[in-house]
């Protein structure tokens, strides 16, 4: 008997839809009967496409009646929401790769789907190829998840990459990162920190099964890390990268927040390097696993979207409730820290002026605001007989750092507080 044909839909056919188009050719119970595009005339370098599938509204990919699967492949909140809404509610199942969709009203679309019985598969979202989602919804459900730590934006750890390796500046990096393509003209969603605030966001939502608000992510992009302080942690043992967590205390509260992060040379992370993204995850019974891999591209996202339309195709009409373990229902909202509550450790740059008493000053000043100073390390006296001062504190509250950086700003022996960046603890 001939296997059955499960008709899908595209709707996107750029980076991650030709790379899901191409890839499944060879899949033969798959015929991707519809594909949507914005630009209907725009050239595409797809052997074999027949353009007779291809349309300009999205609408049509949604609302035929012989689609079972829709593919969003587009990215952004709208037009995305609607035509997966539409979707769900005309049965078809969906797979996304859409993080900033999951971020901002995962919520709402996870229960339309519910509401219709169908499910939303999203692997390709989160660390691109990297499997992360379908591990944590079943092999590793017996867990309690309760930190995440991970690499999830290629294009800022390939910046911090460059920086160390190179002792070169942030723009100068970014600029050849956007001539070689793996910085956008306006890399704002990257090196800003949103993309990797929109991963954790979901990522800390399924680990600690309860839901978290993207409003309640701390967000710091690498903007302002500089090839001083690249060096300035190299000297203490640490590298510096863009660090996406999320932890619970004792009483269940979430911290989840994305920042730069010095973390030992020692670390997994640290070996992290260019475009490669990685997950580590702590629980129990596990202990501690990292999964590493492409985070991006083509194909590495193709390999996750693909993946999610077998595994529901291969369900469809042999069961009533597909997937079951896969589906989410993290209607109880978790509980967030503010980042001013939160405990950590800090690297602090000052500029000083080489005056007598200057160590005494920040000395005082840590003391005043509940600071325990780990190391102090002057350097680089200059010609204009000021000197840059590295701080490397104890745990303390992030409320009593942030006025501490006020009381530098003040203080008559510092000309310039330089960088403050969190250290990994
Ligand atoms: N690129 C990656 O490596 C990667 C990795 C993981 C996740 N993702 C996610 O995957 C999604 C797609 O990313 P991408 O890099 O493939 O983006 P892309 O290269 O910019 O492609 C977007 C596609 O969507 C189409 N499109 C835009 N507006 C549309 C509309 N209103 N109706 C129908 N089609 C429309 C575009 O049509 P035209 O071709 O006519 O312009 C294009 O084919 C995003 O959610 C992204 O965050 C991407």
């Amino acid at each position: 008997m001939e296997e059955k044909k499960i008709k899908i839909g595209l709707i996107g056919l750029g980076t991650v839809g030709s790379g899901v188009y191409k890839t499944l050719e060879a899949f033969k119970n798959i015929e991707v009967v519809k594909i949507a595009v914005k630009n209907k005339n725009k050239k595409r370098n797809i052997p074999g496409l027949d353009e007779n599938i291809v349309t300009d509204n999205a609408y049509e990919v949604v609302n035929d009646p012989e689609i079972e699967i829709v593919c969003e492949l587009v990215g952004g909140v709208e037009p995305a929401f609607d035509l997966i809404k539409t979707a769900l509610k005309n049965g078809k199942h969906i797979v996304t790769a859409n993080k900033e969709l999951l971020a901002k009203r995962g919520e709402e679309i996870f229960n339309i789907a519910e509401e219709n019985n169908r499910v939303i598969l999203y692997e390709a979202a989160i660390a691109g190829g990297i499997p992360i989602i379908m591990p944590i919804k079943t092999i590793l459900a017996g867990n309690k998840i309760n930190k995440v730590e991970a690499i999830l934006n290629g294009t800022t750890n390939y910046i911090l990459t460059k920086m160390d390796m190179q002792g070169a500046q942030y723009q100068d990096v970014l600029k050849e990162a956007q001539e070689l393509g793996y910085a956008e003209t306006d890399p704002t969603g990257d090196v800003e920190g949103f993309d990797a605030a929109y991963k954790i966001t979901t990522l800390a939502t399924l680990a600690f099964k309860k839901r978290i608000s993207f409003e309640n992510v701390y967000r710091e992009g690498i903007t302002k890390v500089r090839a001083e302080d690249m060096k300035a942690a190299n000297d203490l043992g640490y590298k510096i990268k863009l660090i996406a967590s999320a932890k619970t205390d004792e009483k269940g509260r979430a911290d989840v927040r994305v920042h730069p992060m010095l973390i030992s040379k020692d670390s997994t992370l640290a070996h992290i390097d260019y475009v490669t993204n990685a997950v580590s995850l702590t629980g129990h019974p596990i202990g501690h696993i990292t999964l590493s891999g492409p985070g991006a591209g083509e194909f590495p996202t193709a390999s996750s979207v693909v993946g999610d339309i077998l595994a529901i195709a291969a369900e469809i009409g042999t069961t009533d409730y597909l997937l079951p373990m896969m589906r989410c229902r993290h209607d109880n909202p978790a509980e967030c820290i503010n980042i001013l509550d939160t405990e950590n450790k800090y690297y602090l740059s000052l500029n000083a002026k080489n005056n007598k008493g200057v160590i005494g000053n920040i000395g005082s000043i840590c003391a005043e605001n509940n600071i325990s100073v780990e190391s102090i390390v002057q350097k680089n006296v200059s010609q204009n007989n000021t000197a840059d001062i590295t701080v490397i504190t104890e745990i303390c509250l992030e409320k009593d750092m942030q006025n501490a950086v006020k009381a530098f700003e003040k203080s008559e022996f510092i000309n310039n507080v330089n960088s403050l960046i969190r250290v990994q603890v």
